[in-house]
């Protein structure tokens, strides 16, 4: 059960079948143009998204909102060197901001950034400098094997890029922890170890992306035999300790509604970065956010490593999955923590790719029950055919169902799993969509479209 008890509520709307059909249409049959007035239970995103605690809350009223060397700052800055070892500590306003300013602080045109696999915002920040974003995820990528540890990157490939012609230009490695575009799997610490290795033999930073880097440690203690007495504390020191630096979106495991951080050992590389904080973001005691937000996430980034939060959310993932795949949904396995993650191609085998079977699902999940989820396939992944043919469609046709931390109880997750089934029921009804207006960048959050029988 959930190891918490509620103090503050929140109603919850209940839009009719005609209310859903009609929102949807309006909204140009794309969740993310759906208002929330008109969403029942909302797995979009596990980002920004999760309840504070009364610790928290309470946390807020301390805020120091002193332009410069708030005692905030100085709370914020002792947690998080106490958690990562790291000494150099930069807020900034969210997780992309902090990739924003560290890309462009590392990288030159032409550099290489290589990672287990890029978050879709990392990929822009390096590419946004004239860098090349390299993933090498284990195996054949997603979902293509249930493995414990799906979230890690291929040594063999990282060792061969280091060692071939383009290792020179690699400046970074990098590790998603967990790897969320990867499905939300877990990095194993054997793996953390290697890329360690692999760096100092070819003298390249490690880098974490640690925005659910709580959620990876306590897969760690769960996954691996050799971790099993550990505390998901210790887990995550020791992550932090085999890497060079971290950012991360504190949306995330800060269990804050906004704030991100840069956090490294380099003085000279935190001085540089410290520099474009102050054009974009703000002072580097506030870098975006208000004293009282920081309060709040020092807070949070304590209360994430608690162990039974941790069982809880992962536990509540894997009974998630089971009534989903009860439901009819071709659950991807194993589950994580923060999502699970649904193969739409294999639900809906009419709807070609050109015609967005993930999106033709999350579509009918709302129509069924109000219940939103984002979609991870040819909307989101798809691309231009260079010789101007029809796009060329994602690798994979996936839903993500993501869990914001703290809010839905089991019966809200119940209720998704019946709005499923409904769904599921009229599987072979489910309409393709064509694209009808899109952005040349990230169409997904805007895009406008059009079902097709
Ligand atoms: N890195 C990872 C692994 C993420 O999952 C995200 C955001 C970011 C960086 C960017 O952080 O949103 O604070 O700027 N992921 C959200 C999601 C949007 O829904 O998975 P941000």
């Amino acid at each position: 059960m959930e190891p918490f008890r509620i103090k503050a509520v929140e109603p919850i709307p209940f839009p009719t079948p005609e209310q859903r059909d009609a929102a949807l249409t309006k909204a140009g049959y794309n969740l993310f143009r759906v208002p929330s007035r008109a969403i029942t239970v909302d797995l979009l995103t596990d980002s920004g998204t999760s309840a504070m605690s009364a610790a928290q809350w309470s946390a807020l009223l301390s805020g120091d909102e002193s332009y410069a060397g708030a005692t905030s700052f100085e709370r914020f800055e002792a947690v998080v060197r106490h958690l990562t070892g790291y000494d150099e500590i930069i807020p900034v306003h969210q997780g992309r901001a902090a990739e924003r300013i560290l890309f462009a602080t590392l990288l030159r045109p032409g550099d290489v950034s290589v990672a287990n696999t890029h978050f879709d915002t990392t990929r822009a920040s390096v590419e946004a400098v004239g860098g090349h974003a390299v993933d090498l995820p284990v195996g054949a990528g997603l979902g293509s094997q249930p493995s414990p540890f799906g979230g890690d990157i291929d040594l063999d490939a990282l060792h061969s890029l280091l060692d071939g012609q383009g290792g020179a230009s690699v400046r970074c490695v990098v590790l998603t922890i967990t790897n969320n575009a990867g499905g939300g799997q877990p990095v194993s610490m054997a793996n953390i170890a290697g890329t360690r290795a692999l760096c100092n033999a070819y003298d390249v930073p490690l880098l974490l992306d640690a925005s659910r880097f709580a959620e990876n440690a306590y897969l760690i203690t769960e996954r691996d035999p050799d971790h099993a007495h550990y505390t998901p504390r210790e887990v995550a020191q020791l992550t932090f300790s085999l890497a060079d630096g971290c950012w991360a979106s504190l949306k995330k495991d800060g269990i804050g509604n906004i704030g991100g951080m840069i956090a490294l050992r380099d003085a000279g590389l935190a001085r540089r970065c410290r520099d474009r904080l102050i054009a974009v973001e703000g002072f580097p005691t506030y870098g975006g956010l208000a004293g009282r937000d920081l309060e709040a996430l020092a807070q949070g980034l304590q209360e994430v490593t608690d162990p039974a939060y941790l069982r809880y959310r992962a536990q509540t993932a894997r009974w998630f999955g089971e009534r989903l795949q009860e439901a009819g949904l071709p659950v991807l396995q194993p589950t994580g923590c923060h999502a699970v993650y649904v193969d739409a191609a294999q639900l809906l085998p009419h709807v070609a790719p050109q015609r967005l079977p993930a999106t033709a699902l999350a579509n009918a999940l709302y129509l069924a029950g109000a219940v939103r989820v984002s979609e991870l396939g040819t909307l989101v992944f798809g691309r231009a055919d260079p010789d101007g043919g029809p796009d060329l469609p994602a690798p994979r046709e996936l839903v993500r169902l993501a869990l914001p931390r703290r809010v839905y109880t089991k019966s809200h997750l119940e209720y998704v799993a019946e709005t499923a089934a409904t769904a599921v029921a009229k599987a072979a009804e489910i309409p393709g969509y064509r694209i009808v207006e899109q952005a040349d960048t990230l169409r997904h959050f805007s895009a406008v479209l059009s079902p097709v029988e």
